[in-house]
């Protein structure tokens, strides 16, 4: 797909489609409560839709219609055995969770997907779901997909995990619904509190206590009705690229501002960009804002630390915004980029480079100094979703033709995303 330099400010209010990763978990979790679950603005994005065919091959009858989804649960120890491999697609968040769950059945599963999920590190849920007695193979024995997965009866444990990662938190903790005695996580830093927020809701006594949250077995959920909030890191796009082209000024509406979520919002208040919060809400226990957003004048930062997992999808915007910034941006800490969707942090280097920007890639981060001219340049994106996003919007900033190739993955995350593009820009 080709673009070319926004030729007016961005304008107008935008509905932000449902969080992706509250998405995959009101689905998961309405398949193992008790009654219905009624979602609404789900995400229809192609990972989401893995996780309720995945569901569904496990006997769980789920209607859908666009963004509303109605779960019919059948209870903790309701799914029954998958005919067929089950798929994941692209999704990290569905293969991760969905191990948990199905470490604690008592049939055998198969999980696989893309050539991309079939790369990416699949040893640190292995790791803690073996010590919880779950017998877990991976099929190539390269610590990757496709897992073969024998359900067993499994015990409790205190897991000290050694990434911050939300998926390896739930995958433990989904599993130790089917303990036989509490389980605990311990994060090195805290990682999104989605799985504890909507667990909680859903009737499973969980708690979180600093950086260390223990979930009982054997809950009973019980189905509700969920409204998803929008998804910040599908607004992240349009937030810099108002930010980004002079004389923008736009509302993201119903945009989820989870503190564990909210790091891109602090990042662009430190670069001297204006948002403003308006109609706070909360919705599922999750709390919410409309996002005002308007043209500003960005300096560099620097991004480390605890910071990180907060604003861990939005590295590869934010490396954008630091391109357009004046001075230098400094990102640490960082190295989980590499092990995502694709190695988000050398593309991203590649990528940027080739448009002209002055970015060295480090060994866990990168170091740009903003400010000169963004070109026109031909990007791969790798088939990944946030990187297609991330420069279709320094497209929008550079000079001349962009081109880039497989930009249709944004299906993965965000199915509308060159239409809401397009509407903001619309004179
Ligand atoms: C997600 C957690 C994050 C994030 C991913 C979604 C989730 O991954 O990058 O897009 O829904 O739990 P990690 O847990 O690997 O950091």
């Amino acid at each position: 797909m080709k673009f070319y330099p926004a030729e007016r400010p961005l304008k107008g209010t935008l509905n932000i489609p449902g969080d992706k990763s509250i998405s995959h978990r009101a689905v998961m979790f309405g398949s193992l409560a008790e009654g219905d679950t009624l979602i609404t603005n789900f995400l229809p994005g192609a990972d989401c839709l893995s996780t309720i065919s995945c569901f569904r091959k496990m006997g769980i009858d789920i209607e859908t219609e666009g963004s509303h989804v109605r779960v019919h649960g059948k209870g903790l120890h309701g799914l029954t055995a998958p005919t067929e491999i089950l798929d994941c697609g692209n999704s990290g968040t569905t293969m991760r969770l969905l191990s948990g769950i199905l470490a604690g059945q008592d049939f055998p599963s198969t999980l696989t997907g893309d050539a991309s999920i079939q790369k990416r590190p699949m040893g640190r849920v292995i790791e803690p779901l073996t010590m919880m007695n779950a017998l877990i193979n991976s099929e190539h024995s390269n610590g990757c997909a496709p897992l073969l997965i024998i359900g067993q009866p499994l015990h409790g444990i205190r897991y000290v995990s050694p990434v911050a990662s939300a998926q390896v938190k739930s995958c433990v903790l989904l599993a130790g619904m089917y303990a036989d005695a509490e389980t605990r996580v311990t994060e090195p830093a805290q990682s999104r509190n989605h799985t504890e927020l909507m667990l909680k809701s859903f009737g499973a006594d969980i708690r979180t206590s600093g950086l260390t949250t223990s979930i009982r077995p054997d809950p009973h959920l019980t189905g509700r009705s969920i409204h998803v909030p929008g998804d910040i890191s599908s607004a992240a796009y349009f937030l810099a690229a108002a930010l980004m082209i002079p004389d923008s000024e736009i509302v993201l509406r119903h945009v989820g501002t989870n503190p564990t979520r909210d790091g891109i919002l602090r990042v662009i208040n430190a670069m001297g960009g204006s948002v403003n919060y308006r109609r706070l809400s909360i919705s599922g226990g999750e709390p919410a804002a409309d996002l005002e957003v308007r043209y500003s004048r960005l300096h560099g930062t620097v991004i480390e630390g605890d910071l990180i997992p907060t604003l861990i999808d939005e590295l590869p915007i934010i490396a954008v915004l630091a391109s357009v910034a004046e001075g230098e941006t400094i990102i640490r800490n960082a190295e989980e980029l590499k092990v995502k969707e694709s190695d988000r942090l050398s593309i991203m280097v590649d990528g940027l480079s080739r448009m002209g920007v002055d970015i060295e890639g480090t060994d866990d981060g990168m170091i740009i100094r903003g400010g000169r001219p963004l070109h026109g340049a031909i990007i791969d994106s790798h088939k990944d979703h946030r990187i297609a996003m991330a420069f279709t919007i320094a497209s929008l900033a550079a000079d001349g033709e962009t081109e880039i190739r497989d930009a249709e993955c944004v299906d993965i995350s965000y199915p509308a995303f060159y239409r809401d593009l397009a509407h903001l820009l619309r004179p």
